[in-house]
């Protein structure tokens, strides 16, 4: 396999994750838990979303949450916007990093934010002015890049369209997101050799959903491309309001793990991550997809019981 020494993982439990829990957590414990992650030393964090508070009201204390994390130096803060009074906000928030969104399919682009893909662009484009004068880059979302569940496929030359549109704009940083867990391995493939040649110079990203279990597949896949940076969320957490269906990420500690083993470096510290999702689970209340944290690592071991022990060492002699 071709696969890379090294990975940039970003954690979007906080925002992805936290988006979809009906019981309001707590601006501390949200602090809380995006200064955990950091510690553990997750380099990038989307921390929330500027988005409307009626919208997504778990994420209507966003200004908190930025002004109320500890800043660790190296990581970096990001926060999700959909429009130009999102952008505002969030360099108003001192955010590191914009992270815009837009759906390849136009029914999940009016579910989501309400507005046409075409508007969305336009939208966009705004932010993207409102984050060149404070200074502030851009990473640019496409959700349903490889499925919508409401229209099905979704054509490459579609998904290509809207890319190229926001490469346009001065976007250099592009995700695609599978917003459902709708791709698999294969597709995963074919749309990034398509891509990654034609728009040379971008950082890409692969957003995935754990809602078929194909996310870790799907990864696989995208590293054997050269793609090199992952969102993944902590315990598994996450999933779209607006897209039926929808169910938690990548589980950031389950990838690590998997990236661990296979000897790929993510600066991540995996026990500490392991506590932040124990933390996490304590917070929502209930039990999150990780497996990791229910397995223990590969590198668990079990005493043999006793008879296998005695059997063995009359066998081996020892
Ligand atoms: N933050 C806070 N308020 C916002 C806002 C933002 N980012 N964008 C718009 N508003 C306010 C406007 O100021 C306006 O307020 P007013 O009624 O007091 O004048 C009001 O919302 C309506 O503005 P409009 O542009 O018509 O928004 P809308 O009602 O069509 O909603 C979005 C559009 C994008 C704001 C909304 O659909 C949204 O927040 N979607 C996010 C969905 C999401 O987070 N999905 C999950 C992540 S993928
Ligand atoms: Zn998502």
């Amino acid at each position: 396999m071709r696969l890379p020494d090294r990975v940039t993982i970003c954690e979007v439990g906080p925002r992805d994750g936290f988006q979809i829990e009906r019981e309001f957590i707590p601006t501390e414990t949200k602090i809380e838990v995006v200064d955990l992650l950091a510690e553990a030393g997750v380099p990038r964090i989307e921390v929330t979303s500027f988005v409307h508070p009626r919208v997504v009201p778990q994420l209507r204390d966003a200004e908190a949450v930025m002004a109320g994390i500890r800043r660790r130096p190296g990581t970096r803060y990001a926060a999700l916007v959909p429009n130009d009074k999102g952008a505002a906000r969030a360099v108003d928030a001192g955010v590191d990093v914009i992270h815009t969104v837009v759906s390849a399919s136009e029914s999940h682009n009016l579910a989501n934010v309400n507005m046409t893909i075409a508007d969305s662009l336009e939208k966009l484009r705004a932010v993207m002015q409102i984050a060149a004068r404070a200074g502030v880059p851009v990473a640019a979302g496409i959700s349903t890049s490889f499925g919508c569940p409401f229209e099905g496929d979704v054509p490459v030359d579609r998904l290509e369209t809207v890319v190229g549109r926001l490469v346009d704009m001065g976007a250099r940083s592009i995700g695609l997101a599978d917003t459902t867990g709708m791709a698999n391995p294969r597709q995963v493939a074919s749309v990034l050799e398509r891509l990654l040649p034609r728009l040379p110079g971008v950082e890409w990203t692969l957003h995935t959903h754990d809602t078929r279990a194909m996310a870790i597949p799907n990864i696989l896949a995208a590293m054997e491309c050269g793609v090199t940076h992952f969102d993944a969320s902590i315990g598994g957490l996450g999933g779209c309001p607006f897209a039926p269906g929808a169910s938690g990420n990548v589980c950031t500690e389950d990838l690590v793990h998997a990236l661990h083993a296979m000897g790929i470096a993510t600066g991540i510290d995996l026990d500490r991550l392991v506590a932040v999702s124990r933390r996490v689970e304590q917070a929502v209340g209930r039990t999150l997809p990780g497996q990791v944290m229910k397995a223990g690592p590969w590198s668990r071991r079990y005493p043999a019981p006793d008879h296998v022990a005695a059997r063995l060492a009359a066998a081996t002699g020892s």
